[in-house]
């Protein structure tokens, strides 16, 4: 991204924005126009709109992302640092990988995959730890116009089949295992499980990460470094229309399955390189590390495409904040010299409550930018990290966004934005926000709250949820016409700075991880002593809410703890660890409305402790059952 697309003053910042609200089309065609390799230029700039949801970027555009993320640098960058690799294991060597070396390995990996079958269009499920080839392999499928669609390799074989078979994917690369910490986790296990349910799946692709002797069925599995040793590292690249799909990512909604969210090849890239950019005023000879995992929307956004399409140095750390000690968050920034830094709240909790000198050790004087991603920041937290962390010196960047809207949305520009604890601050240019109320109608000036919506397209929105467009329409553009539903509330201050004041929906966001309840419930259903189960969210102070579990059982128990380890044994079976209830209570029966439908908002003060302000109970089908539950509330 050029240097002149990149907003120095708050005075340019509002300039730009207006031009951007005036003139979107305008606006994104000269950044798409001055900063990208196209192999053709587009015949529209933007065509549909939130009534139709039929939206489309540069439609008539030619490209492949991965020469904008790779190729293009090769000239006058080849040797520059493309990713740096820091191991779990702080013993083992840190890995730089130049945009060369990057090429190198992007190109073997896809001929791989143009072996085993895979051609535009295909998808292909990526299972692998934070290590170099998961990064490899994403681009690698971009560089065929394969689909990949990662599935965090947190989530159980349960998750992972019905990710794989939603959207039928062909392939799977996964690894041996992989390291967290002190603990070694057999992934290839977890995949042998989920592929007894996959059909679809005629390849397994086996990176070596962790020496384990493993079942390798033959004519299925096969270990990739051998066939990376032979393969050219030649690959002509893909050349895709702007609209091709180049992701799917699963991520939890309020009802039922998980939605495959489909990112488009154009838009998604002039969007997170646009917006990379920008939030992180990233220069020349930065170091960027980005804690995320790239099972996640922020890894690929923020650590792999937005990045490397600018050139970027970018950090892959494969291990966790507290190993070997609460340290290593801060050794690693000062052995890298990391200039930018973007972590979650939840993170920088549960360091903050660590003794300080796991900070004061390290010279963390390289800091210019810090970035704060995936929940509220509340104030202590943001001060925190103000202090200890940036030493007042380094401005943090609070960015609102969603895996559907590809990139940021909400976020101060450091050094120009001036910023308030707990405050999103401003949208990007191209971002046109709109408070709602109930009435469906939207809120003019400032000093307003209500559900946060968005008025025009932009290039990242993801275009669609694979196999089901209408779920699309009916999730994000059923609840206000002609508008975007973002899922979240926000309030707007008096300078128009927006504040997310959290979900307003059946979704929870638990230490950053968006959790749907309807699945956890479905889970905890399958248990035969369940009756009935409700969940909600709790504040908590390191994971920002935890999951408060009301659970009605077919017979009762003598032994309520076993009960409530099975259940949560299920859970991590069916969806992962993070999905695990904190509280447990068994009830009698859930409050419910005359139609039948459970007073989740009675539930959610109960398990917040909000007991003197429950609100009118009487319409309840059930009242009685509200005092039962808070006498023996946990
Ligand atoms: C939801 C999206 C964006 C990448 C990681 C999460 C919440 C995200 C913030 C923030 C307040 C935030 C919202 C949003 N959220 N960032 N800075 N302040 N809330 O992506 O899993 O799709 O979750 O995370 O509730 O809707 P996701």
């Amino acid at each position: 991204m050029h240097e002149n697309f990149q907003i120095k003053n708050l005075e340019e910042y509002f300039k730009i924005y207006r031009k951007s609200v005036e003139y979107p089309n305008a606006f994104w065609e000269e950044i798409a126009e001055k900063n990208f390799v196209w192999r053709e230029k587009w015949k529209t700039i933007m065509s549909g709109d939130f009534e139709s949801t039929n939206i489309k970027w540069f439609e008539g555009a030619k490209l492949n992302i991965t020469e904008n993320c790779i190729d293009r640098h090769l000239d006058k960058q080849g040797d520059k640092t493309a990713i740096i690799f820091e191991p779990n294991n702080p013993d083992e060597k840190t890995e730089h990988i130049s945009y060369n070396n990057l090429s190198k390995r992007v190109n073997k990996f896809a001929n791989i995959l143009k072996q085993k079958g895979i051609k535009k269009g295909d998808r292909v499920c990526i299972y692998l730890p934070m290590i170099p080839e998961l990064a490899i392999s994403v681009l690698a499928c971009a560089r065929i116009g394969a689909i990949h669609s990662v599935v965090f390799a947190g989530f159980s074989s349960q998750a992972l089949s019905t990710r794989i078979n939603d959207s039928k994917c062909k392939l799977i690369i996964t690894s041996d295992g992989s390291y967290r910490g002190r603990k070694t986790i057999n992934l290839k296990e977890i995949v042998d499980e989920a592929l007894n349910d996959c059909s679809c799946i005629e390849k397994v692709l086996v990176v070596n990460r962790i020496n384990a002797k493993i079942n390798m069925e033959s004519g299925r599995d096969e270990w990739v470094e051998p066939l990376l040793n032979k393969a050219s590292d030649i690959c002509e690249p893909e050349i895709m229309e702007a609209e091709d799909p180049l992701f799917i990512l699963y991520t939890s909604g309020s009802t039922g399955k998980p939605k495959g969210m489909v990112h488009s090849t154009a838009g998604y890239m002039v969007y997170t390189a646009y917006t990379f950019k920008n939030i992180f005023q990233y220069n020349e000879n930065d170091i960027y590390w980005c804690t995320a995992d790239i099972g996640w929307i922020t890894g690929h956004s923020y650590i792999v495409y937005g990045p490397l399409a600018n050139g970027a140095t970018t950090v892959m750390f494969e291990g966790v904040p507290n190993y070997p000690d609460y340290g290593r968050f801060w050794e690693i920034i000062e052995k890298n010299k990391i200039t930018q830094f973007y972590t979650a709240p939840t993170a920088i909790r549960a360091l903050a409550k660590e003794n300080l000198k796991f900070v004061e050790k390290h010279d963390l004087s390289s800091l210019k930018v810090l970035g704060s991603v995936g929940e509220p920041i509340n104030e202590e937290a943001w001060n925190w990290y103000n202090e200890n962390i940036g030493k007042k010196n380094s401005p943090i960047v609070d960015t609102w966004w969603q895996t559907e809207t590809g990139g940021i949305m909400i976020s101060p520009i450091p050094y120009v934005t001036p910023t308030i604890p707990t405050f999103a601050t401003l949208p990007l240019p191209g971002i046109q926000p709109a408070i709602m109320n109930s009435n469906q109608e939207e809120l003019q000036g400032n000093q307003v709250e209500g559900s946060l919506c968005i008025k025009y397209p932009w290039p990242g929105i993801a275009r669609t949820i694979w196999g089901d467009h209408n779920r699309y329409k009916q999730t994000y553009f059923s609840t206000f016409k002609d508008m975007y539903f973002t899922g979240d509330g926000a309030k707007r201050n008096e300078v128009g700075y927006y504040r997310l004041t959290g979900r307003v929906d059946d979704v929870i966001i638990v230490s950053g991880h968006n959790l749907g309840t309807a699945p956890i419930e479905d889970a905890i259903n399958e248990h035969p002593n369940v009756a009935e189960s409700a969940i909600v969210g709790f504040p908590h102070k390191i994971k920002g809410n935890a999951l408060y579990g009301y659970i009605t059982l077919k017979n009762t128990t003598n032994n309520e703890d076993l009960l409530r380890n099975e259940i949560n044994q299920i859970i991590t079976e069916q969806i992962g660890p993070i999905a695990k209830l904190d509280k447990i209570q068994f009830t009698i029966g859930l409050p419910k409305t005359r139609s039948g439908k459970i007073m989740r908002r009675i539930l959610r003060k109960i398990a917040s402790n909000e007991i003197s302000d429950l609100g009118d109970v009487s319409t309840l089908l059930n009242p009685e059952i509200v005092d039962e539950i808070i006498k023996r509330r946990i």
